[in-house]
């Protein structure tokens, strides 16, 4: 527990935040994790969460809010529960402003304070250096599939494309209309359950880049190291929405990176770019000057109004994360909490099934399905009633998906197995 954990508040009375339907008895309280407070302002709060099949939570993080369920969503996601509670505790009057981060200017002293802060922790988390422009830009992971091909190409210029998902698939199909796009790999005729070997694919040498989606939040596939570009000046390119800021990432090898910041890092509405600033300024003339990243990366992000709220939620995750210890020790509790989720499902002797290649499987996007696939709307129905939501696989896919990022404590991935084995239990 740190020094800020151990000096904050603690509400007397943490029967208050038990579930009023709860007859149980309380067992043993335990705090909640905090956020590196803010000197204006720190809490802690003792709660339970019931849990009618799990064993005891991890003491790490088992004290979370009874009335908050266990959110496996894929994105929008879960944040941590310290965060939110910082920001409500912030909303109305920003740190003795009088307002809030929603009503003030995002050139005043405060807002500045905001988003140089985030960027700051940011490049500290993933060891970004000054080479590098690091944006807080809109228009969702989506834009960036324009923006890549729109930045780093003429339209004569080639690129290449290793599609592992559909947000790869997506991003290829957008770069077709701007660039001339090859897709040097697809795993769409296996379903997207591999990654091929990265001497086996033919990259074209005059690509300007090699594009990849680090983790494919669809298919739960994640690239656990990455393909060199073949070309002499070519860079990688990655989609890291749905792995961003989950394990620590070489910035270097790439030659940009984007993530929408919804699944890890904070709510939607912020994207983040992070580019090796020698590639900017090279922008096709028909590039909206909203994608152009030397003039978002000129004005620092504020080339227009920013989406101050969400870059200011994204700061206080990137203050957790430090806190917790920075990106090794996140990848630790993300390797953990993966490992007894795909051990569930590889130990139910075929009752729930990943397709994935083990060695590719992601550790934020766990899809499986039951074999008796009648049973899989029962089971997320059921699972709903334990207070875990959110389970549907996707809609191009079906089954069942897990998304467990960051913020998804310990407490819910073995609530989830527990279920998962007593449900097995119940339909032999
Ligand atoms: C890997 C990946 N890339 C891109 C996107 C698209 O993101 P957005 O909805 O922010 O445009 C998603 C959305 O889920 C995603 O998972």
């Amino acid at each position: 527990m740190s020094a800020a954990t151990a000096a904050a508040v603690t509400y007397p009375k943490s029967l208050l935040l038990r579930n009023a339907g709860d007859a149980r008895p309380p067992t043993k309280p335990s705090r909640l994790r905090l956020c590196r407070p803010t000197p204006a302002f720190s809490v802690s709060c003792t709660a339970l969460r019931p849990s009618p099949v799990s064993p005891p939570a991890s003491p790490a993080d088992a004290s979370l809010s009874p009335d908050r369920v266990f959110n496996f969503a894929a994105g929008p996601a879960t944040l941590p529960e310290c965060v939110i509670r910082k920001a409500q505790a912030e909303l109305v009057n920003y740190r003795g402003s009088g307002m809030s981060i929603m009503e003030m200017s995002h050139r005043g002293k405060e807002f500045d304070g905001v988003i140089k802060k985030a960027e700051a922790d940011l490049r500290a988390l993933l060891g970004i250096s000054d080479e590098y422009a690091v944006l807080f830009l809109q228009g969702g992971g989506t834009t960036q599939f324009a923006a890549v091909p729109l930045n780093l190409c003429t339209p004569e210029d080639a690129a290449d494309y290793l599609v592992t998902g559909s947000w790869g698939d997506k991003a290829y199909k957008e770069a077709q209309k701007y660039c001339k796009a090859n897709l040097i790999w697809t795993g769409k005729h296996e379903k997207y359950t591999k990654i091929p070997a990265f001497d086996q694919i033919q990259q074209n040498p005059d690509a300007k880049y090699l594009h990849i989606c680090a983790n494919e939040t669809i298919h739960g596939v994640e690239f656990k190291d990455y393909p060199v570009p073949a070309g002499k000046d070519a860079v990688l390119v990655a989609d890291m929405s749905s792995n961003f800021c989950s394990k620590p990432v070489d910035v270097s090898t790439f030659g940009m990176i984007y993530a929408g910041a919804q699944k890890n890092v904070g709510p939607s509405g912020v994207t983040i770019v992070i580019v090796r600033k020698d590639l900017l300024g090279k922008a096709q003339p028909i590039t909206p000057v909203m994608l152009d990243l030397k003039v978002q990366a000129d004005s620092a992000s504020l080339y227009n109004t920013p989406p101050c709220l969400a870059i200011y939620i994204c700061g206080l995750v990137f203050e957790d994360l430090l806190e917790q210890g920075g990106l090794a020790e996140v990848e630790k509790k993300n390797v953990h909490k993966a490992g007894i989720l795909y051990d569930a499902i590889d130990g139910s002797g075929g009752f729930y099934v990943c397709p994935v290649e083990k060695s590719v499987r992601s550790f934020m996007n766990v899809p499986f399905t039951l074999t008796k696939s009648d049973l899989e709307k029962k089971f997320i129905e059921e699972a709903a009633k334990e207070g875990m939501v959110q389970l549907k696989g996707h809609r191009s896919v079906g089954g069942v998906r897990a998304s467990i990022y960051n913020a998804m404590p310990l407490a819910g991935v073995e609530k989830l197995v527990a279920f998962m084995k007593d449900f097995q239990a119940r339909h032999p």
